[in-house]
């Protein structure tokens, strides 16, 4: 596995939505082992401790992004903190089993308010910072934003909102310097499954079919993840905007 350590994002200031579990821990710790200042983000604070226990460069910030005011106060936290944003990792998101048949008006609405309006809420208060720094947006997507996701139409849909709001910001802040792009990662351990408030018993299933269907034969780890979200904001990938890159054991192929 490529190491993220050996980025180098020293001096750099990095906020990571979701940093209380799974991907957005593992990479809130491959910024700060890069050398990063991060802000990790959540509504669980104890979670947000764990991710920071034994790594000073790490700041936590417990607050829900789907509030209203959540997003300007957390760019105001890490820019009064550090003087300075490089990089927003819109990480937090959910995911949820929700057939046409049982659709919800108030069910769609859930989604889209964490995994697309608050990203973009992010993304507008911390644009002056990002313009003055030339910085990187990272929008984590999923393989299911380009990919049909029977009894979870709208988590794919919002996705793929996602994965537009990418190309679309690429395009309209180029001209600030300012790289936009999406990582999709396929099935990945974390506690998403289990935060979609899936039983155990269908989480285990539901992992075993995935490993079976992935042609590497497993689901991934959080740090396989991590490094290309590193990557994507690496000050040294320079020319690099608008993409999608799916990282999910070859998933996408199949
Ligand atoms: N794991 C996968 O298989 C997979 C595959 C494709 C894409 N993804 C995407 O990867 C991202 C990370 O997910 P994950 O798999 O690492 O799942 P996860 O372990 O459930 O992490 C999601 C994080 O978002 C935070 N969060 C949820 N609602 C929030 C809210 N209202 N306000 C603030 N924070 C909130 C959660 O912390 P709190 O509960 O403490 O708020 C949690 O730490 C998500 O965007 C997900 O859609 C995951």
């Amino acid at each position: 596995m490529a190491d993220p350590s050996a980025a180098d994002h020293s001096g750099q200031v990095v906020i990571v939505t979701g940093a209380g579990s799974g991907i957005g821990r593992a990479t809130a710790r491959a910024f700060a082992d890069a050398g990063a200042l991060v802000l990790g983000v959540g509504r669980r604070e104890e979670a947000l401790e764990e991710t920071a226990a034994g790594q000073p460069r790490i700041a936590v910030h417990p607050a829900d992004l789907r509030a209203p005011d959540t997003p300007q106060e957390v760019i105001d936290v890490a820019t009064e903190r550090w003087g300075r944003l490089d990089v927003l990792v819109n990480n937090a998101g959910a995911t949820k089993v929700m057939p046409l048949a049982d659709t919800t008006a108030a069910g769609i609405t859930e989604l889209f308010d964490l995994n697309v309006t608050a990203p973009s809420l992010l993304a507008q208060a911390a644009l002056p910072h990002l313009r003055r720094g030339r910085g990187a947006i990272v929008n984590v997507s999923s393989t299911y934003g380009h990919r049909p996701l029977p009894t979870a139409a709208h988590y794919a849909a919002s996705k793929a909102a996602l994965e537009q709001l990418t190309r679309s910001w690429a395009m309209e802040l180029a001209a600030d310097g300012i790289r936009v792009n999406a990582l999709a990662p396929g099935p990945t351990e974390s506690q998403a499954l289990a935060a979609a408030g899936l039983p155990a018993a269908t989480v285990e299933q539901i992992k075993q079919e995935e490993a079976a269907r992935i042609p590497l034969g497993r689901r991934g780890e959080p740090r396989e993840v991590a490094t290309w979200i590193l990557r994507l904001a690496d000050p040294a990938t320079t020319w690099l905007t608008g993409q999608v890159l799916t990282v999910d054991g070859g998933l996408e192929l199949t």
